[in-house]
């Protein structure tokens, strides 16, 4: 049996891990070009929930990886999040000045400082899966390059981000916004889980497509429960401003199905991300827990 704060102790001690790795990989603020670098640093360092970084710790672990290994995997996928983070949030895109309860890089910065943090922060991740040595054949690593470039490009995190764009103002119902979801959001998700595990053993067959299963029901959870938050909580809470999506007219799972059967929506897809683990007993409870804590959580 494991506790939540058993489960909270386990996240800290990954979070900081990550926030060390983060650090040590990213230029040091003082390397010209100094500017860029102290703002890919503000990006990505001190703030958000490192999500992606302990599913792929969780899946690691599943995998019986080395958490060496997965903390570099997570920390490339957490450099491609905060760049979609960075870019989301331009004028030209989702138009915030508030992310991570700071004002957004563009604001602390200027637009095109925002611009080319993004680009470094998208190359920089690529690095790290092509530099450090993640798995013990380079078919493999080769596969997890692949991998990372699908979820983040035009069929997978880009092209979500378009749809998005291309969406506002209209009413799109709900297979079109879940298949919008499922690549913003979905798609990164997915690859912390696949990468993670990816660094350890081979997974066979079957428990691979349960742990894909697992991770495509958890990344469109994600997406439904952020729509939700932007509805419900507060500025303060989220630490980024709330009741955005209404305000810019973008059709989400609460203006589509309204707060009550969104929140059932993501509930009825934890209780499907879950049953995807059955059978594994405590290889996967890391997994488990962090299912809960995204589809509960409350920022
Ligand atoms: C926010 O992601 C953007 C989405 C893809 C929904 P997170 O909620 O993971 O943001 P941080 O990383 O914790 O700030
Ligand atoms: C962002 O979705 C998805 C990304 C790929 C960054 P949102 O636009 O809803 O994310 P927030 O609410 O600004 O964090
Ligand atoms: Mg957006
Ligand atoms: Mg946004
Ligand atoms: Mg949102």
């Amino acid at each position: 049996m494991s506790s939540p704060a058993d489960f909270r102790s386990w996240a800290q001690a990954r979070q900081s891990r990550t926030e060390s790795t983060l650090q040590g990989v990213l230029p040091a603020p003082e390397i010209a070009p100094q500017r860029l670098h102290q703002a890919m640093r503000y990006a990505v360092l001190g703030g958000g929930k490192r999500v992606r970084p302990l599913l792929a710790f969780a899946a690691g672990e599943f995998a019986q990886a080395d958490p060496g290994r997965v903390a570099i995997a997570g920390a490339a996928v957490e450099l491609i999040h905060a760049y979609s983070l960075v870019h989301d949030d331009l004028p030209c895109m989702d138009d915030d000045v508030l992310r991570r309860g700071r004002p957004t890089c563009h604001v602390e910065y200027d637009e095109a400082t925002a611009l080319l943090v993004g680009d470094a922060l998208h190359s920089l991740a690529f690095q790290l899966i092509a530099e450090y040595r993640l798995a013990d054949d380079t078919t493999t690593q080769l596969e997890m390059v692949k991998l990372l470039a699908a979820a983040a490009g035009s069929r997978g995190m880009t092209g979500g981000q378009a749809i998005d764009l291309d969406a506002v103002g209209q009413t799109l119902s709900v297979a079109e916004l879940e298949y919008m979801h499922i690549h913003k959001t979905g798609a990164l998700i997915r690859a912390a889980a696949l990468l993670g595990a990816r660094c350890g053993n081979r997974l066979s067959e079957k428990e691979l497509a349960q742990l894909d299963y697992f991770a495509k029901y958890v990344g469109l959870a994600f997406q439904i429960v952020d729509d939700v938050l932007d509805a419900e909580a507060s500025t303060a809470t989220l630490g980024k401003t709330a009741g955005k999506d209404a305000q810019q007219n973008k059709p989400t799972y609460v203006s589509a199905l309204g707060v009550v059967r969104s929140k059932a929506f993501a509930e009825e897809l934890r209780h499907n991300a879950l049953k995807a683990l059955d059978g594994f007993g405590e290889r996967a409870l890391r997994l488990r827990q962090l299912a809960d804590f995204i589809v509960l959580r409350k920022f």
